[in-house]
């Protein structure tokens, strides 16, 4: 997969090349090119906002250096695995970041992110861009960051994870939480390593008792516990038919 990112803040975007997406960037799954917008202004201060149109706090991102970042972006389709990327804009006003559109997003060949500082971009640089390529606005969460730069680094590790070969382990994102299958929006219960005992606290004696269907089940009830605990309003959206076939399974 590539990955494109223009930003002001290239330098935010470091964390990529650490642990699992550094790794998977370096195995060549993953193709990460940062872009500094700034690059494409034409003044001395490369100013790239300016204030709002009808008046109102803040600063808007200016169009033209967008235009034109995007425009040498799109100009690597040539190259790269497919003639155009599908475009993130990070927002708080975007559709909600899920573990579903993380599985979508982890299908594409190409991705575009254009995180935003200040009040957020010119609007007709989304509209311009839609014209040409596939374009959402997606928010991590019910809060407002300084910029989409960690918005982006959120989305690329909850993508890149999910990519073939990226995780030892084909198996360890099965159970996720959110994850789809049995354990659809049902919450990861707790988990336990060796010692057995650790300062006087014993592991659940039945993750211990070599009872594989047995320990499906605890799990199964221990996610069902904790989702009522911290997360009520996913209960309505659990499939019973499907959390009894998987005890059926067993
Ligand atoms: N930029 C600022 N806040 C954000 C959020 N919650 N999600 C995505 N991008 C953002």
């Amino acid at each position: 997969m590539r990955i494109d990112v223009v930003t002001i803040f290239p330098e935010y975007l470091a964390p990529l090349d650490v642990s699992l997406v550094g790794k998977a960037c370096a195995k060549g799954l993953l193709d990460v090119h940062l872009h500094q917008l700034r690059d494409w202004t034409y003044d001395v201060h490369k100013t790239v906002d300016d204030t709002p149109y009808g008046g109102g706090p803040g600063m808007v991102m200016k169009p033209e250096p967008w235009g034109l970042a995007l425009d040498a972006v799109l100009e690597q389709g040539e190259s790269a695995a497919a003639p155009v990327p599908r475009m993130i804009v990070p927002t708080p006003s975007g559709r909600p970041f899920t573990q579903d559109l993380a599985v979508e997003l982890a299908e594409e060949p190409w991705l575009l992110f254009a995180p935003a500082r200040y009040e957020g971009i010119d609007r007709r640089v989304l509209d311009e861009a839609a014209t040409r390529m596939r374009v959402d606005e997606v928010s991590i969460g019910d809060y407002v960051l300084a910029g989409g730069e960690v918005a982006v680094l959120v989305m690329v590790e909850a993508v890149a994870r999910l990519l073939p070969g990226v995780l030892g382990n084909a198996e360890s994102h099965r159970d996720d939480s959110f994850a789809p299958g049995a354990m659809a929006n049902l919450l990861e219960g707790p988990v336990y390593t060796k010692p057995a005992e650790w300062r006087g606290r014993e592991v659940p004696p039945i993750t211990v008792s070599g009872n594989h269907g047995a320990i499906a089940r605890w799990r199964r009830d221990e996610a069902l516990r904790r989702t009522s605990a911290h997360r009520p309003d996913l209960i309505g959206r659990i499939d019973p038919a499907a959390v009894d076939r998987k005890d059926r399974a067993l």
